[in-house]
């Protein structure tokens, strides 16, 4: 949460830094600020509310000529979304400024004691105390920036990616981090340091992912310096190659980035399947399974660790890898199991997903696992991120950059990787016949064509959307696969929609939600061909008997579902095993058209951030 870019070089600073920051707004989006160091003096404005606020207030001021500046987009933690709260925060000397993301958990003891030593504090944020920290370790200590920031950090317990400057000094920035990420961007002569690479993605290809514990010290014109905090010892830097394009982060035409990301996926599941899946010699090449496949088929067990919609995705690992693989399959919210002393035998597998990779209780939760011996097998989207780098092997999704909060295409290519893996193990360990096997693999191959097919519909689902805009309430139900779609399906609704939605598991109803039916009540009906149709129907009588509204997903062809249902979407047959991949499309549809209807800011739902890397 909150996104940071910081630039130091040859050219104006402060528009490199507020474009960068539109783009990270997905990190956090509810106050927003930036300081820049000219020849004389430090300019910093702050605001309330988005980078286009902030904007507004620029366009007031004389034009900044300065040449190094550090901005922040907000998701509050510590303190009201506010002017004075937002970032970035100066020290009580005025000379010492910081942008932070992340949290410091002792902030609390921290500022008693600087208190007492006469320090004021204008903000309620934890980031006030962090860069007063530092300044009473540099009064203390007459150290320089870079050791008075590590010696600071050293008492910090939490979260952090920083980035801090010195106004008597405006030719060096300090950057660090644990437990958020940071992005270093290095081109000539300038550097950028962002939470992610893509403010800087114009300028340059070249880039360092800052290490956790690793603080850099970055000097205009010189080249940069990299220590651990722990010991201060010198690290090379790894400088990567971005293989991130401009485009991959523009809107290219589309209302919103979710809008843009759901019709993105058939060629992100198609991206996710290249050169992983040759269906006509019935090949699924994946190394990173090939060279763990014992860790795999001697587990006894799997776990699989995630949060939100990846938690969603898990739920239907749990389905499909059991189904082909026979090997018992545990889904939990790593937000719990990082707190309930699990039980975790070492010849377990835990399987991490997660979209961007830098989710904080999956994070937390993998390293559990790792210290009680499992072997840990991440599915991530984000290349580089933490979660790639911690599990011990693991794959990406290739989904491409996933920028509206709500996830879509970060959904249906986990599954995609999902499929991919239980039809290798299915296979591997003789679970799935060879024509069982074959079957699925060409089915596989057909998904991305299918889910086009789907797109059809794009007119009919923004007409079935108009019935829901004043709706307050709306139920999900489906069964087997499709159950986790239903979650999906309510999580999408709510998140954008801001209409309270639940999924249940369609037999579930009668034990109690089916109390809510009425005739204000719209329910959403996963009742695909394959897979307990009939009794899907059965619950759909229940529905129909307490006049409830019903806008049901069927498959193609369907007579018996449209005679009862209010509304029909319709979707082209699939295995069991591969609906939630189809099922799920119209559904993000539907809250996407929804949430338009009723003027909600799609891409940037109110108290929410793409990626949660705090607590
Ligand atoms: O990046 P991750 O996949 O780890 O993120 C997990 C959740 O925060 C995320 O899926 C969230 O639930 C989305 N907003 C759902 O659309």
């Amino acid at each position: 949460m909150c996104g940071i870019v910081a630039y130091i070089g040859n050219q104006q600073a402060q528009p490199i830094v507020i474009k960068g920051l539109k783009r990270l707004e997905y990190r956090g989006y509810d106050s927003t600020g930036i300081s820049s160091h000219d020849e004389e003096s430090l300019h910093t404005l702050k605001t309330a509310g988005k980078v286009s606020d902030l904007e507004a207030i620029i366009a007031t001021v004389p034009a900044n000529t300065a040449t190094v500046a550090l901005g922040h987009t907000r998701w509050a933690t510590h303190g009201v979304p506010n002017d004075v709260n937002a970032h970035p925060q100066t020290s009580n000397s005025g000379n010492l400024v910081i942008v932070h993301n992340g949290i410091i958990e002792n902030y609390a003891s921290l500022k008693k004691e600087l208190q007492h030593r006469g320090f004021t504090f204008q903000s309620d944020t934890d980031t006030e105390v962090l860069i007063n920290l530092i300044q009473d370790v540099q009064d203390k200590e007459n150290v320089k920036l870079g050791k008075a920031v590590q010696i600071a950090l050293s008492q910090v317990i939490g979260a952090y990616a920083i980035v801090v400057f010195d106004r008597r000094k405006p030719n060096e920035l300090v950057a660090a981090r644990l437990g958020s990420p940071l992005a270093i961007g290095i081109g000539d002569e300038e550097f950028f340091v962002a939470s992610d690479a893509t403010p800087f993605i114009e300028y340059t290809k070249n880039v360092i992912y800052l290490e956790e514990e690793h603080l850099a010290i970055i000097r205009r014109n010189k080249a940069i310096k990299i220590r651990k905090i722990e010991d201060d010892l010198e690290v090379e830097p790894y400088v990567e190659k971005l293989q991130l394009s401009l485009e991959n982060i523009q809107k290219g035409g589309y209302d919103h980035f979710m809008l843009k990301e759901i019709f993105e996926q058939p060629k992100a599941i198609q991206d996710t399947l290249r050169g992983r899946l040759l269906s006509q010699e019935g090949v699924i090449t994946l190394s990173s399974l090939r060279e763990h496949e014992n860790r795999f088929l001697k587990a006894k067990r799997i776990l699989i660790v995630a949060c939100g919609t990846s938690w969603h995705a898990g739920l239907v690992a749990e389905y499909l890898i059991e189904d082909f693989t026979r090997i018992p399959v545990e889904v939990e919210y790593a937000s719990e199991f990082r707190y309930r002393n699990p039980i975790i035998y070492p010849d377990d597998v835990v399987i991490a997903i997660s979209q961007s990779g830098e989710t904080a209780d999956t994070i937390a939760a993998i390293n559990i696992a790792k210290e009680k011996g499992a072997f840990v097998y991440g599915i991530c989207n984000v290349v580089g991120s933490t979660i790639s780098r911690i599990t011990h092997t693991g794959c990406y999704t290739h989904a491409g950059p996933e920028i509206g909060v709500a996830s879509t295409k970060a959904f249906t290519t986990q599954i995609t990787v999902i499929a991919l893996i239980g039809l290798y193990l299915g296979k591997a360990n003789g679970t799935l016949s060879r024509s069982q096997y074959q079957e699925y693999v060409t089915e596989l191959e057909s998904l991305p064509n299918k889910v086009e097919s789907i797109f059809a519909s794009q007119t009919y689902i923004e007409e079935v959307a108009a019935s829901f805009e004043t709706s307050q309430n709306c139920i999900y139900l489906g069964r087997g696969y499709n159950f986790p779609v239903a979650l999906e399906g309510a999580l999408k609704l709510k998140e954008i929609s801001y209409i309270h939605a639940e999924g249940y598991p369609a037999a579930e109803m009668k034990h109690g939600p089916i109390a809510l039916i009425d005739k204000e009540m719209p329910v959403v009906v996963i009742a695909t061909k394959k897979g307990y149709y009939e009794k899907v129907v059965s619950n759909i009588q229940e529905i129909k008997s307490r006049e409830g509204r019903i806008i049901a997903i069927v498959s193609k062809g369907d007579t018996q579902v449209k005679e009862l249902a209010d509304y029909c979407i319709e979707i082209p047959d699939s295995s069991e095993s591969f609906a939630p991949i189809l099922s799920t499309i119209p559904l993000q549809l539907l809250s996407y058209y929804i949430a338009v209807q009723r003027g909600c800011n799609v891409d940037q739902p109110r108290n929410l951030a793409k990626s949660v890397t705090v607590e």
